[in-house]
């Protein structure tokens, strides 16, 4: 079986990682418990891209107890969990295409690899494989059926495509699932990514000002735990109403130039190129931490950041690197600008990822069941499969929740009672 991993020595821990996500995962569990019995995705060919973490190791386990034939590759060049790629070819047999640190000639390789599979569906993490089928490989959009999209990102861009006419095939967002977004974007790179923060540089947040990029649904879950950590958080924003919001929910809103003096921490998380520019490196304090947590680096502008700069970067940690402005001032770079909360933590913690995975594998049923009925447009998620996530997760953490009654029922199907 062909295969691109780092170490395939690794799979002993990469395994016990998995098992030690999946305690969190109950609602992918039972999937996978079906799925071995129902065999809803047997023969499929299917090709993901997604980063490579133990999560993602549990939801590929899944597929493949539902038949599918899977193989997997990275969504991003710093995210991989190099040991889960070698448990996933060492005992699941499961050809991975993906290696922590890769350069962007063999990200693009890994992700031909899992064009040459000629997939019946694509399961993408931010549309790269996606964008490159069918910019450069459209030989592999002879067998395909449908896909899913993971995230913000990628849906934005899907969405862009349809718009031109340009998508060949049906695709459903899992991103803009409730099961998904209000939790995994929200809670999950929340907290995840103060976890890259504080594990690459190790600084006390309580009394810093950390500077957040937007305040879409990820955005505001950095905006909330950096404030939990007793940072003085300030939110910069284009949207009047996402600005209103952070207003009211307690937050110092300006420009990102007002911002840039002020802040000791800036994380990004927006989904647009710029958000932190020469302008803003120029006016930023000595020792400055600048980070992303979008899924592309280009929210930083590093290219200008490194023309301002003396010389070259120096890694003075892993995961930081040290720019300085010819006056001498130091600006620090996370995980070379890439997902801080991938390159530099683990990823979103498994209690989230659970419900977003079972998205995935929901909705890969979805579409299989659904072959050749669905337009070459993106869908969102039907509304049974997020309430049915919803259900089985509170379940599985024990808790239960009112039922209405026919009374209550009546009441809101009704429109005679008044005051
Ligand atoms: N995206 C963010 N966190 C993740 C994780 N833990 N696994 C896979 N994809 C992710």
């Amino acid at each position: 079986m062909k295969h691109h991993v780092k170490d395939l020595d690794l799979a002993p821990s990469g395994r016990l990682r998995m098992e030690w996500a999946e305690r969190e995962m109950p609602v992918l569990r039972q999937i996978r418990e079906r799925f071995a019995a129902e065999q809803p995705l047997k023969g499929v060919r299917l090709s993901a891209c997604l980063h490579v973490t133990t999560e993602t190791g549990n939801l590929a386990r899944v597929l493949q107890a539902g038949g599918a034939d899977l193989v997997l590759v990275a969504s991003n060049p710093l995210s991989t969990q190099d040991d889960v790629a070698a448990a996933l070819v060492t005992y699941d047999e499961i050809p991975v295409y993906a290696i922590k640190g890769e350069d962007n000639a063999t990200y693009y390789a890994h992700i031909h690899a899992a064009l040459d599979h000629k997939p019946h569906m694509t399961m993408d993490d931010g549309a790269d494989l996606v964008g490159t089928m069918h910019k450069s490989r459209r030989d592999a959009l002879d067998t395909i059926i449908g896909g899913t999209e993971e995230t913000t990102t990628g849906v934005i861009r899907l969405r862009a495509m349809a718009k031109e006419g340009a998508l060949e095939y049906p695709i459903i967002a899992v991103n803009d699932a409730l099961t998904k977004h209000l939790f995994d974007n929200r809670y999950g790179t929340g907290q995840s990514t103060l976890d890259g923060i504080i594990r690459a540089t190790n600084v006390l947040i309580a009394g810093k000002t950390v500077v957040v990029g937007g305040y879409g649904w990820c955005s505001r879950g950095i905006a909330m735990r950096a404030k939990g950590l007793g940072g003085n958080v300030i939110v910069t924003e284009v949207d009047p109403l996402k600005a209103l919001e952070a207003v009211m929910d307690g937050f110092r809103v300006m420009p990102m130039l007002e911002a840039a003096p002020i802040g000791d921490i800036f994380v990004t998380s927006t989904g647009d190129i710029n958000v932190v520019d020469t302008q803003h490196f120029a006016a930023m304090k000595d020792g400055a931490i600048v980070c992303n947590s979008g899924h592309f680096n280009v929210e930083l502008n590093l290219p200008g950041l490194a023309e301002m700069a003396v010389g070259a970067p120096r890694r003075i940690r892993p995961f930081v690197e040290q720019y300085v402005l010819p006056d001498g001032r130091h600006i620090n770079i996370l995980g070379e600008g890439r997902l801080v909360n991938l390159a530099a933590a683990e990823g979103h913690p498994s209690a989230v990822m659970d419900m977003s995975f079972a998205n995935q594998a929901l909705c890969a049923e979805y579409m299989l069941a659904h072959a050749g009925k669905l337009e070459h447009a993106v869908y969102a998620v039907p509304e049974a499969i997020d309430q049915a996530i919803a259900q089985l997760k509170l379940a599985a953490m024990g808790v239960e929740i009112d039922v209405l009654s026919e009374a209550q029922k009546h009441y809101l199907a009704s429109w005679q009672e008044g005051t």
